[in-house]
């Protein structure tokens, strides 16, 4: 049986993301590890791991059934996470937007028979991997991302990390 390791994530607009994968091969400098690549940059907003093939199309049902609003996402500090060694970026404070689409898409999965994690969601947006704790990183680039779409990913791993392919788009509205 074919199982599918599948994501929900919102990806930054281009120019946000080569602004962002610029700042992480700066930050690389003082922590060394893995620099994610700039078109693999993304939020993850649900983790559904691996999973039977024919499930995503229940997977895309749940997330058609979330009614989310377009929102920007404001990228205020960068942090070092020690559990898990990544360096990340994200918002200061959830946007409650943001909060409210990853809480329903949560339980419009586990509706749908999904087991999430019940850790509490946290935006972060990693962008170096198997990093060293820093003293400190630089100062953050203007970013501008409005999230005004996610989508379910289908992640595939390789000895050069993760690739990303698009399963299904999900607007937001306005
Ligand atoms: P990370 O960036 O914190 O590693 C694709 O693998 C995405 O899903 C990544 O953004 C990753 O988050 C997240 N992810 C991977 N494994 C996960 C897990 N067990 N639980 C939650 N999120 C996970």
């Amino acid at each position: 049986m074919t199982r599918l390791r599948l994501f929900f994530a919102a990806w930054p607009p281009a120019q946000a993301a080569r602004a962002l994968a610029r700042w992480a091969r700066d930050a690389e400098r003082a922590t060394g590890g893995r620099v994610t690549r700039a078109e693999t940059i993304h939020l993850t907003l649900a983790f559904l791991g691996e999973v039977a093939a024919e499930r995503a199309a229940q997977a895309i049902e749940a997330a058609r059934s979330v009614q989310g609003r377009a929102h920007p996402l404001p990228i205020e500090q960068a942090r070092y996470w020690r559990h898990n060694r990544i360096v990340w970026v994200g918002p200061n404070e959830t946007p409650a937007p943001l909060a409210a689409l990853a809480a329903d898409l949560k339980s419009a999965l586990g509706q749908a028979g999904f087991a999430l994690e019940e850790r509490a969601f946290a935006a972060h947006i990693t962008l170096i991997r198997k990093a060293r704790e820093p003293r400190a990183l630089p100062a953050l680039p203007a970013v501008d991302w409005r999230v005004d779409e996610f989508m379910l990913v289908r992640s595939a791993l390789s000895s050069e990390g993760s690739s990303y392919e698009t399963v299904e788009r999900f607007p937001l509205a306005a």
